[in-house]
């Protein structure tokens, strides 16, 4: 979400007559987009700007600004650690950028944190993805109600909002005219979507799918992070009934031991989550499951861990994202006592080493097997394009920079670390075969 948040600051400080630059050493405004999911996300800023602020030296007149989770949940406290930080923006007051970078050059330092009762999309410039680019994220929706006890968001993002239909599907068909082919729907909590349809009805997260996939040129529809609580039916359906949404779903289940996702507040139990998965399977074999983990919460024993150790195993996970728990300020968990970093340590090492094992019998199962690839980009080594594959695996083939945008078919041949290699499948040869020899 910080990606498309960055994006869209851009756009509205482009709107005031700036233009992007990837050199900080060129840049009159640096805007240091910040997450404060985790400690060590956090603690970065404060050296970043110490190293930025040298650039003044040549640049008296640059600005720097902390965007982000980061400033709403520290506000001007941002400013007192480190006077050099010129403007504070929280995630909800972005179309404000503009006016707090005019304000700063009066030389004084501005911060707005505020939750605005408007939606601030309605007051952005609209996205203007570079053209060329043929992955997207969308926002549809924002802010969390679930209040997991180890959590920040609630209280940095706010309660949870979703975009009415007709904006989302506006913004959508923006992005297909600049190019993009693969569009990833973005919530904190995106399937309890409930936006407003053009009728006044509400609409859902598999409502909106369909009338997204109704966009022609739109050839792939993904979204991410679900909570196993709100995977309703008609969801679950859409992985069958819309050829457009891709097979893969990110549902984070953060650990396997009951006590401990009652003490998360997660609302369900191991059995509850790993039931969901089957029904999800039960409809949709091939679909590729990821998901988060969080080890080492205040409280978890051995036992609980290896209750998440089981229940990976049972799941099986294509793709995985797994953290020590990390106390954050003002959330229930951070008052608990604390579990000995050694041991938080030596747990998540354990499961990192079966869900790379996992990852990897996921990405190996592909070998010998046809994929659509997506070309998006150039790859490191000359004439090798990469794109995406419906299941969201990087596939590097030898290719032509025509095929880039397209969807072409790829033999799998081997599995690298984090990606899959292939060649392209000659649109004349029949489809997972080779041509006879005469
Ligand atoms: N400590 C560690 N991991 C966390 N996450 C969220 N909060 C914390 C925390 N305090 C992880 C969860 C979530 C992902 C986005 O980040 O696994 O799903
Ligand atoms: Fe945080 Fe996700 Fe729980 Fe919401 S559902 S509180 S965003 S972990």
């Amino acid at each position: 979400m910080n990606v498309y948040d960055s994006g869209r600051m851009a756009d509205a400080m482009v709107k005031s007559g700036y233009a992007e630059t990837k050199d900080c050493a060129e840049a009159d405004l640096i805007v240091l987009n910040t997450c404060h999911i985790r400690e060590k996300a956090t603690e970065k800023i404060y050296s970043e700007v110490g190293r930025l602020k040298a650039l003044r030296k040549k640049n008296p007149d640059l600005k720097i600004a902390v965007a982000g989770c980061v400033a709403q949940a520290e506000g001007t406290e941002i400013q007192r650690r480190q006077p050099a930080v010129d403007i504070v923006v929280g995630p909800q007051a972005y179309h404000r950028l503009p006016d707090l970078v005019a304000k700063a050059g009066s030389g004084t330092s501005v911060a707005d944190t505020d939750f605005p009762l408007r939606s601030k999309f309605s007051r952005l410039p609209r996205n203007r993805l570079p053209r060329g680019q043929v992955t997207a994220f969308l926002t549809i929706q924002e802010g969390c109600d679930k209040f997991c006890t180890f959590c920040v968001v609630p209280y940095t993002r706010g309660a949870e909002d979703s975009r009415p239909a007709a904006e989302v599907v506006e913004e959508a068909n923006l992005l297909v005219e600049r190019g993009a082919r693969d569009i990833t729907l973005l919530g904190q909590n995106v399937n309890s979507y409930n936006g407003v349809g053009p009728d006044g009805g509400k609409r859902s997260l598999a409502d909106l799918i369909v009338e997204l996939s109704k966009i022609e040129a739109l050839k792939r529809i993904r979204f991410t992070t679900s909570h196993p609580r709100d995977m309703s039916q008609d969801l679950i359906d859409a992985f069958v009934e819309c050829d457009k949404l891709m097979p893969y779903l990110h549902l984070p289940v953060q650990s396997g031991s009951d006590r401990i996702l009652r003490a998360m507040n997660r609302r369900h139990t191991a059995r509850q989550y790993v039931d969901l998965i089957r029904r999800i399977r039960g409809r949709r074999p091939d679909i590729v499951i990821s998901g988060d983990f969080i080890v080492a919460f205040p409280g978890e024993t051995e036992e609980d861990f290896l209750q998440t150790i089981e229940l990976v195993e049972e799941v099986s996970y294509g793709r995985s994202y797994s953290f020590k728990y990390s106390p954050r300020p003002g959330t229930p968990a951070a008052a608990l006592p604390q579990i000995d970093g050694d041991v938080a340590s030596e747990r998540l090492a354990r499961l990192q080493r079966l869900l790379r094992k996992q990852q990897q019998e996921c990405q190996r199962n592909f070998v010998g097997r046809t994929v659509s690839v997506l070309f998006e980009r150039k790859g490191r080594k000359p004439g090798q394009l990469v794109g995406k594959s419906e299941h969201l695996h990087a596939v590097h083939a030898q290719a032509t920079a025509d095929c880039l945008g397209q969807i072409r078919k790829v033999e799998i041949v081997r599995s690298e670390a984090n990606s899959l290699s292939g060649k392209l499948v000659s649109v004349r040869e029949p489809v997972g075969g080779s041509p006879r020899r005469r």
